[in-house]
């Protein structure tokens, strides 16, 4: 049987490849994507979300939009165009479309769903969590009826990566990943304490590049820009981490990590504003993933990324 799931992003290179992995895996049933900002602004993520599933032929999928501010109303951040470049997907190139997003909201669309099928359904966001906050402050009834939330997000026993303390997701509305974390929904979290360790190697784009499809092509063209962004960083790596990715092989086969049972509070103000503090607490509603099978998550997902 197939795993209802709706996939929330801000699509960004690897909210891309991980749009890609979970439409190539038979075992998801895609229900809905939902868009936030993050790498780009709601509208960018979008575009890009719905020409990249025009690519995969998946235009079936619908797509909804989110809100273009924090939770708590501030102005969004500045896209992070030297890491996703100027259009989020590495300035690589996609047919544009025709289709526009649906007209319901993120967050009204999570909530119908979730009631659409109690106990049966999995949210994996790979961005802010600003969607799923809206949606639970709305109707706090879905806590009970939603699965798994397996959110891309946090650092609770690495560095951050946006500040010292700071991982990306969580940073760009703290006071959203603060009340999900803290509302009692069931969560795994998948955050760089994992993704760092799981590696796409840069010897892969000439792989991808040999195949000479539409989609094999605007991969390597999108992720060879975010190499070259993370070589700024950490030049050593030669390639890049598959942070979104491997929130879709943790809903595909949880056995990819290892979790420990905590509750996890977000700091939403100060120099440590976004930092993920995890307490061990075997009754907690959170999984974070402290391990990763490395070389079975990378070759599950290098054989379906891309075919
Ligand atoms: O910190 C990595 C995360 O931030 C990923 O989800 C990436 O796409 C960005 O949103
Ligand atoms: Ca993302």
């Amino acid at each position: 049987m197939r795993k209802n799931v709706i996939l929330d992003v801000d699509t960004g290179v690897d909210d891309a490849l991980a749009l890609a992995y979970a439409v190539h895996s038979p075992e998801l049933h895609i229900l809905g994507v939902t868009t936030t900002f993050g790498n780009t602004s709601v509208r960018e993520a979008t575009r890009n979300t719905l020409q990249l599933l025009q690519m995969l032929g998946a235009e079936d999928i619908p797509v909804f939009k989110g809100i273009e501010e924090t939770l708590t109303g501030c102005t969004t951040p500045d896209k992070t165009t030297w890491i996703h470049g100027e259009n989020g997907l590495g300035d690589a190139q996609l047919l544009s479309t025709e289709r526009q997003a649906e007209d319901m909201s993120a967050h009204d669309f999570m909530i119908s769903t979730v009631h659409k099928h109690p106990n049966d359904i999995t949210i994996l966001t790979t961005a802010n969590q600003g969607n799923l906050a809206r949606a639970i402050q709305k109707d706090s009834e879905i806590i009970h009826l939603v699965d798994d939330v397996i959110l891309m997000g946090g650092a609770v026993t690495v560095p951050g990566n946006i500040t010292p303390y700071a991982e990306a997701n969580i940073y760009h509305d703290p006071e959203a990943a603060q009340f999900t974390f803290q509302s009692g929904i069931p969560m795994t979290i998948v955050g760089l304490d994992v993704t760092l360790k799981t590696l796409l190697r840069r010897t892969v784009l000439d792989e991808w590049r040999g195949k000479d499809t539409p989609l094999s092509c605007c991969l390597a063209d999108m992720c060879n820009f975010y190499m070259d962004a993370y070589a700024k960083i950490e030049p050593e790596l030669n390639g890049c981490a598959l942070h979104d990715p491997l929130t879709v092989g943790v809903a595909l086969d949880s056995s990819f990590v290892q979790t420990k049972t905590m509750t996890v509070n977000v700091k939403t103000t100060g120099k440590e504003k976004g930092r993920t503090i995890g307490e061990d607490n075997p009754n907690g509603n959170i999984n974070v993933c402290l391990d990763v099978d490395v070389d079975r998550f990378v070759e599950h997902f290098l054989n379906r990324v891309n075919p």
